[in-house]
């Protein structure tokens, strides 16, 4: 059987786009599964979108292990089992190889296909040239880093040369470090092209512009169940409209004695 990975080498060998969405629930992964994505995420993002820290830097491994999981469990259950998961590796969790790998596998064993974490210093290509030794697929996370955001002062990366040429050679390093697929985050779009051009692994796009290999969407931001409004995010739905309009509606039938009726329960056998 091949692996569900293989839809990254296929896709990008087609020129065709891979769509990845993140997104940390059984029932959204079996939606998405069922309706056509090519991979799912369970992203660390799951702090700020389900948590509610103002970072992910507070989620923790017990954490992932858990989502993964759920997704797994989801992604399962719909018409297409075989939908790759990768699962993020939190703040922390591989700032040396012993723990990278006790943590990927951790994650792996949660069920997801692969890993992914942040940057390209020296300690994340240990890391990852450790994972890649253990037989734990990689994708790596350039660009905007959430994980080190405290150490960043622009969110868009990769906008003047010095800049451009840094993510370019540190995207090189990912790959001859042995990465399947590498997210760009808010990268110049000048440079998102060069990069996706310059890497025979794909790209995966978010704030990126078009010229990605793929593109990833938080589930809760297309959705339109988020409040915030990032630029580099489209909303395909209203659900924060139709999750209010739904709460109003059981909230004044409760309280006005509309629901429950008698359908709604059992009556007593004679
Ligand atoms: O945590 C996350 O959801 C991510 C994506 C935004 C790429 O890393």
């Amino acid at each position: 059987m091949s692996s569900p990975l293989r839809v990254f080498f296929d896709k990008k060998s087609r020129g065709e786009k891979l769509a990845m969405i993140s997104l940390y629930d059984a029932p959204s992964a079996k939606i998405c599964c069922d309706n056509g994505a090519d991979t799912l995420l369970v992203g660390d993002s799951l702090g700020n979108v389900i948590l509610g820290f103002e970072t992910t830097v507070l989620v923790t491994m017990d954490d992932m292990i858990r989502h993964t999981g759920a997704v797994v469990r989801g992604a399962k259950s719909s018409t297409r089992p075989n939908v790759p998961v990768v699962a993020d590796l939190p703040f922390g969790s591989y700032s040396d190889e012993i723990s990278a790998v006790r943590n990927g596998v951790a994650l792996l064993q949660a069920g997801a296909h692969a890993v992914k974490l942040e940057g390209a210093g020296e300690m994340a290509l240990r890391s990852i040239g450790a994972l890649v030794q253990t037989g734990a697929p990689v994708m790596g996370h350039l660009g905007f880093t959430p994980q080190s955001s405290l150490q960043k002062n622009e969110i868009v990366q990769g906008r003047n040369r010095d800049s451009a040429q840094q993510i370019l050679e540190d995207a090189q390093k990912l790959e001859a470090a042995g990465c399947f697929g590498i997210v760009l985050e808010t990268v110049a779009l000048e440079t998102a092209a060069e990069i996706t051009n310059a890497l025979s692994i794909p790209t995966i796009g978010i704030g990126a512009g078009p010229d990605c290999d793929g593109q990833v969407l938080v589930w809760h931001d297309l959705i339109g169940l988020s409040e915030h409004k990032f630029r580099f995010v489209k909303k395909f739905a209203d659900a924060h409209g139709v999750l209010a309009q739904a709460a109003e509606d059981y909230i004044r039938e409760v309280q006005g004695s509309a629901f429950p009726t008698d359908e709604n329960g059992w009556k007593r056998t004679p």
